[in-house]
């Protein structure tokens, strides 16, 4: 009966908030895919935050610290979505810390040049945006509101990666060469980031029933290809993939066939940053600790003077 109410419910578009009554297996669902997107903003930061202090220009500098600090703050708005599921903080990272916890296979990536600062805005934050537009009509309350709130600062994060892009392509031949060099290294990962083939996908099905997700996997993943060969052509760069071709009939971009091994490599663990990456995230969190408990204990006297 409670199971047929609450799928009424979605059927009705109507949002599930945290005091809602839902079935076990849609709490579970949506932490694990609320905390891996949360855990993406936050390691995400690591690949950026490489080039912070090697950023060619004043302007350049402040540009990328204002977009890593956004993803910090896409991260807290996540994992506060997480935690209205009745999960810790603590129990979150620590999934991440472990390994049980997934985070986006883009981040396993290394950023070698200061051309991977355009392409890691205009490629990744280009391909979350499209999965994150779609993602502002989840199902549960804090999750889509959260997706508002962050599409707002998504633009911003693909515009200035576009713009260091098609300075470097309009740059000296050597600056082409750059641009021309991380568009190679990252656009096949960027496409990844869109999830397994639908037919691959174990969850799509009740992703889609509870209305968890609102489009497929490969739609998106095609969404997003359609939208930014355009681009490249614009800036005079190439994308790498001799099988992309305009099909009048589909009205879309056909494209060769993604490495699903490395996908799966990098998904399991296996990517060329995956132990650098937690490495840096357990230390940092370390180095953290006593600012927590800081705060912890400033609240705790601020209750304590309310109180009394
Ligand atoms: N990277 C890492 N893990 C991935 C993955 C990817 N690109 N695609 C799939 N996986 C994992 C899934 O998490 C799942 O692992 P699990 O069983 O241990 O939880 C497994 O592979 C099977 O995949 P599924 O098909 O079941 O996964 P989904 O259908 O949920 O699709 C997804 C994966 C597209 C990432 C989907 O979960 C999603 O849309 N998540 C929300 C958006 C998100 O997390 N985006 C990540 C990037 S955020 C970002 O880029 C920040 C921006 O500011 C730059």
């Amino acid at each position: 009966m409670k199971e047929q109410q609450f799928q009424e419910k979605i059927d009705l578009e109507k949002k599930i908030e945290p005091k809602d009554w839902m079935p076990v297996d849609y709490r579970k669902h949506l932490i694990r895919q609320i905390s891996q997107h949360a855990h993406s903003e936050i390691i995400g930061m690591q690949p950026e935050g490489n080039w912070i202090s090697r950023a060619p220009s004043l302007r350049a500098k402040m540009i990328l610290l204002a977009k890593v600090q956004d993803e910090a703050g896409h991260g807290l708005y996540l994992y506060s979505a997480c935690e209205t599921l009745g999960i810790s903080r603590e129990e979150l990272v620590e999934q991440l810390q472990d390994g049980k916890a997934k985070y986006s296979s883009i981040f396993n990536y290394p950023t070698l040049s200061w051309a991977d600062m355009g392409a890691v805005g205009w490629l990744v934050d280009g391909a979350a945006i499209v999965n994150q537009v779609s993602l502002q009509r989840t199902s549960y309350g804090p999750y889509s509101r959260g997706m508002v709130k962050i599409c707002k600062e998504e633009s911003f994060h693909q515009r200035q990666g576009y713009e260091i892009m098609a300075d470097m392509a309009n740059g000296t031949p050597q600056q082409k060469e750059m641009a021309q060099d991380a568009l190679n290294r990252f656009w096949w990962p960027s496409i990844m980031m869109f999830g397994p083939q639908d037919s691959d996908s174990p969850r799509t099905g009740n992703a889609m029933k509870w209305k968890i997700k609102r489009q497929f996997n490969d739609e998106l993943r095609q969404k997003f290809i359609d939208q930014t060969v355009g681009q490249a052509e614009v800036i005079g760069l190439t994308i790498p993939d001799p099988d992309l071709k305009w099909n009048e009939e589909k009205g879309h971009y056909d494209f060769g066939e993604m490495d699903w091994d490395e996908f799966w490599s990098v998904v399991n663990g296996n990517g060329p940053c995956n132990i650098q990456r937690l490495e840096h995230h357990k230390k940092a969190h370390s180095d953290g600790k006593w600012v927590r408990e800081a705060a912890k204990d400033y609240s705790k006297k601020q209750k304590s003077t309310e109180t009394n």
